[in-house]
C-alpha cells in the first residue's frame, strides 16, 4: 500500500518538489507578502524565525487549506539554550559534565517552543572550540569530543523525547557538521584545514553521537575543510553521515549557504551551486533560493538527477510525517502557558548556579554572614541583556535578574551600593571616582566585569579575547584599594586576565547565565549553592597559547626548564592558566584507592575501575570524578590524555564513597595509520582525577590483549627517561 507521502511525491510538479526543499524567513510575527504568495504556489516546505503563535496558525492554514496538495510547513528557529526562559549558553551549561541536566534543559525549552509552533530547532551546536578567539565557542560544549558527544546526546533526548509526533517536543538538527570550530586563527567563516585524523577523532564524534541518538536533522557548516565547503563535500555528508553512520533524516542547509559555493569557489554559477549541495546530500536550503534559482537549470543541464531532487523532498515529507503534521499541522499551539512558570524559572536557577566555576579563592567566599557593606562595580553590575547571551530566542520580552539584584535579594541586612565605573567598550572611565567611592566604604567589592553579549556567536569573534575598552583600568584601580575583591566575568568564552588573577581574592567564571543569572551567582558567593562547575575548555594564559588543549600528542621533545631545545615558549609557561575540567568548591574533595577489576582486557571484555572519594571539607558539595586513558605506544601516538569517562558524586563532609566506571573493550580503539579503527595489545594508563592537571591525576594500568591486532607491537609504559634530552 503507498503511504500517503510516496503519493503525495507522485503528484507533485518540480517546482512544488523544489518548494519542499526551500525555507525561507519570517520575522518573528509576521512574514512579507511574496512569502504568502510562495506559501499558496506550493513554493515553501518551511520557514524559520516565525515565532508568533497566530500567525504560525494563519500560515499554516495557507498551507494546508489553499494550496493544491495541502502540504503543511515546519516552523524552524534557533532554540539553543532556552526559549522563552533563558538557560545558560552551552559552553557554561557543559561546565555542569551532567547529561541529565543537559537532557532536562533541552526538554523545557521544547515545551516552551512547541506553545509557539517551533517544531524544529537548529541545535544542538556540536563544534570543538578549542580557540577563545572563535565567538561561536558560546555555542558549543567545549574541547572535548567525549563530552560533546554526551552533550550531543542528552540534547538530542531533551529536544525530541521519544518521538517527534510529541507535541511538546521539538526535532533537533545536530550543528553545524563538519569542522567548524577549527576555523584559521579563530577567524568567523574562514577556512580550516585539518587532517582527516582530527576530523574523525574530535570534529565528528559529537555528531555520530546525535546521529545515534537518532536526531531528526543536521545542519552544513558554512567554513570548508581544505577547500571542500562543507555544502558540497560528498565525502561528509554522504559517505560518512548517510552511508557510514546510517542517518535517514534531513541535512539542512545553513543561512544562505548553498547561494554561497559561487564566492567558496567552487560553483561558477547558482546552478552549480545548487547540483554540488544536492548531490552532496544537501536537503533543505535556508534562505539561498539556490534551489528555486537553481535546480531547473541544474536538472536541464544534467548536473543534478531528478531521483536526487525525489529522495530530498521525501525526507523532508518524512520529517513531516514523523512531526505529525499530516495528522495535526497546528500541533502545539492550542496548549497554553503553564499558570506559572515557577518551575522553569527554578531550572533555569539550578542550571545557572551548576554552570559557574570558580576559578581562585584564597578564602574569601563564601561571603561571611556578617558582611555590612558591599560594593558591586563594573559595567557588569546592573546589566539585563548581556545575561542572556548572543544567542537568546525569545528571552528579550522578561528581564534577567541582575548580579546587584540577586545580591540584594540574598543579603537583605547587607548594604549594597552599584556602580558601573566604565562602559562594557570604549575609552570612557569617568565613572571610576564614583566606583571608588562606594568601594572605599565597603567590606568587600564584588567586581562585575566581562562582555556584551553582542561579542560572542555568530560573527563575534576577537582577536584579543581580553577584557573589553577601559574595564582594566578600573580593575586595577579597585584593586589598589586593598580590599578583597571578588571578580566575576561574564562572557561566552574563556577570557584571558592573567593579571587579575593574580591579584584578585576569588575570580569566577559566570558566562553568560541567562535568567536567572543574578540569584545563581548570589547563591554561589554566598555559599547557598556549593559551586560545581568544571572548565569545559582549557583557559590561556595569553592569546599566544590558543589553540590551547589538554589532549596534546607528546613531542620527541618535552618541555624541560634546563634544555632551550625542548617543547616550549621562551617567554610564557606552555601551560594554560586553568587546566580543562577545573574548578574549586567549598568542599575539599581526596580521591584515593584507584583499582581496577582485571589487569587484562581482552576485544569484547569489560573492565570496572573504582576510586574512592572523600569530602574532607566544611561543606556539602558534588565531585566531578573525570578518567583519562594514555596509551603509552601505538602505532600513531595517542595523546597525553583521552577523556572516556566522568560521573558526579555528591558528599556530605566527612562522608565519603567508592565511584565506579565501567570501560568496554572498545573504548582502547583509536583509528589506526589508515584511520581504520584498531584495537592494539599493549599497556594502557588509566589517569582519575578532578581536572586534567597532571600532578592531580591518580595511575593505573591495565594490559589490552587484542585477538587479532592490526598492527602488532610489544607495548609497555616506558619508564622516565634518564639519558640526557635531545640537542639542536
Ligand atoms: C546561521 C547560523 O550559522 C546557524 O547556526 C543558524 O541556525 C542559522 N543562521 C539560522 O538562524
Amino acid at each position: 500500500m503507498a503511504r500517503p507521502i510516496d503519493a503525495l511525491l507522485a503528484a507533485m510538479t518540480l517546482e512544488e518538489k523544489i518548494g519542499q526543499l526551500t525555507m525561507t524567513e519570517g520575522s518573528g510575527h509576521g512574514v512579507a507578502r511574496d512569502v504568502q504568495t510562495a506559501i499558496r504556489q506550493g513554493g515553501l516546505g518551511s520557514l524559520l524565525n516565525v515565532h508568533h503563535a497566530p500567525t504560525v496558525r494563519e500560515l499554516q492554514r495557507l498551507a494546508v487549506e489553499e494550496t493544491r496538495l495541502g502540504i503543511p510547513l515546519v516552523f524552524g528557529l534557533d532554540v539553543l539554550h532556552g526559549h522563552r526562559t533563558i538557560f545558560p549558553i552551552p559552553l557554561a551549561e557543559a561546565a555542569a559534565f551532567d547529561p541529565a541536566l543537559w537532557e532536562k534543559t533541552a526538554a523545557a525549552a521544547a515545551a516552551e517552543a512547541t506553545r509557539d509552533g517551533i517544531m524544529l530547532t537548529f541545535a544542538p551546536m556540536l563544534d570543538l572550540a578549542r580557540d577563545p578567539r572563535w565567538g561561536r565557542i558560546a555555542e558549543s560544549p567545549g574541547e572535548d569530543p567525549l563530552l560533546g558527544s554526551r552533550f550531543a546526546a542528552a540534547k538530542v533526548r531533551g529536544f525530541q523525547g521519544h518521538a517527534l509526533s510529541d507535541p511538546m517536543r521539538l526535532a533537533a538538527t545536530a550543528k553545524h557538521i563538519g569542522a567548524y570550530g577549527a576555523v584559521t586563527a579563530g577567524r568567523e567563516y574562514a577556512s580550516s584545514d585539518i587532517s582527516e585524523r582530527s576530523l574523525l577523532e574530535l570534529h565528528l564524534p559529537a555528531f555520530k553521537a546525535a546521529a545515534e541518538a537518532g536526531v531528526a536533522a543536521v545542519m552544513a557548516a558554512f567554513t570548508d575543510i581544505a577547500g571542500v565547503p562543507a555544502h558540497a563535500n560528498v565525502a561528509l555528508l554522504r559517505d560518512r553521515l548517510r552511508q557510514g553512520w546510517g542517518f535517514d533524516g534531513v541535512v539542512v542547509s545553513d543561512y544562505g549557504a548553498i547561494a554561497e559555493l559561487v564566492p567558496h569557489g567552487v560553483a561558477a554559477d547558482i546552478a552549480e551551486a545548487a547540483a554540488l549541495a544536492l548531490n552532496a546530500g544537501v536537503d533543505i536550503d535556508m534562505m539561498g533560493g539556490a534551489y528555486r534559482r537553481g535546480l531547473p537549470a541544474a536538472l536541464a543541464r544534467g548536473l543534478v538527477g531528478a531521483e536526487a531532487v525525489d529522495a530530498a523532498v521525501m525526507r523532508v515529507l518524512r520529517l513531516k510525517e514523523q512531526l505529525g503534521l499530516f495528522d495535526d499541522p497546528y500541533r502545539g499551539l492550542s496548549r497554553s502557558a503553564p499558570a506559572d512558570d515557577g518551575l522553569v524559572r527554578g531550572l533555569a536557577r539550578e542550571a545557572a548556579r551548576r554552570s559557574i566555576v570558580l576559578l581562585s579563592n584564597d578564602g574569601v567566599l563564601p561571603l561571611p554572614p556578617t558582611l555590612r557593606r558591599v560594593a558591586v562595580v563594573g559595567p557588569l553590575a546592573a546589566a539585563n541583556r548581556p545575561m542572556l547571551g548572543p544567542w537568546a530566542a525569545l528571552g528579550d520580552a522578561t528581564p534577567a535578574t541582575t548580579i546587584a539584584d540577586g545580591l540584594r535579594r540574598a543579603l537583605p541586612s547587607c548594604a549594597i551600593d552599584v556602580a558601573m565605573g566604565t562602559p562594557i567598550d570604549g575609552a570612557d572611565t569617568s565613572g571610576i571616582a564614583d566606583a571608588c567611592r562606594i568601594a572605599e566604604a565597603a567590606d568587600i567589592i564584588v567586581l562585575c566585569l566581562g562582555e556584551d553579549d553582542t561579542m560572542s556567536g555568530e560573527a563575534g569573534s576577537r582577536a584579543r579575547p581580553e577584557l573589553p575598552g577601559a574595564q582594566r583600568t578600573l580593575a586595577e584601580v579597585m584593586l589598589d584599594l586593598g580590599k578583597p575583591v571578588v571578580a566575576l566575568l561574564t562572557s561566552g568564552r574563556p577570557l584571558i586576565v592573567p593579571w587579575l588573577v593574580e591579584r584578585a581574592s576569588a575570580v569566577l567564571a559566570t558566562w553568560f547565565l541567562g535568567h536567572e543569572a543574578g540569584h545563581a551567582i548570589a547563591d554561589v558567593l554566598t555559599g547557598a549553592a556549593n559551586p560545581s562547575g568544571r572548565l569545559p575548555v582549557s583557559w590561556p594564559r595569553d592569546v599566544g597559547q590558543v589553540p590551547i588543549f589538554y589532549a596534546e600528542r607528546p613531542t620527541g621533545r618535552p618541555a624541560e626548564a634546563a634544555n632551550r631545545f625542548t617543547s616550549k615558549y621562551l617567554d610564557l609557561p606552555a601551560t594554560p592558566q586553568f587546566p580543562f575540567g577545573h574548578g574549586l568548591s567549598y568542599s575539599r574533595f581526596v580521591l584515593s584507592g584507584l583499582r581496577i577489576s582485571a589487569d587484562e582486557i581482552r576485544s569484547g571484555d569489560d573492565v570496572e575501575v573504582a576510586v574512592e572519594v572523600a569530602n574532607d571539607g566544611p561543606a556539602a558539595g558534588q565531585a566531578t570524578i573525570l578518567l583519562f586513558i594514555h596509551d603509552p605506544v601505538a602505532c600513531v601516538a595517542r595523546p597525553r590524555l583521552e577523556l572516556k569517562d566522568f560521573t558526579r558524586v555528591g558528599l556530605m563532609p566527612g562522608e565519603r564513597e567508592s565511584v565506579r566506571f565501567r570501560l568496554a573493550s572498545e573504548t582502547f580503539m583509536f583509528p589506526g595509520r589508515d584511520l581504520s579503527p584498531v584495537l592494539e595489545t599493549g599497556e594502557i594508563e588509566i589517569l582519575v582525577g578532578t581536572s586534567a592537571a597532571p600532578d592531580g591525576l591518580l595511575r593505573t594500568s591495565l594490559r589490552v590483549i587484542a585477538d587479532r591486532e592490526a598492527e602488532p607491537r610489544r607495548g609497555a609504559i616506558p619508564e622516565p627517561r634518564t639519558e640526557s634530552g635531545p640537542g639542536r
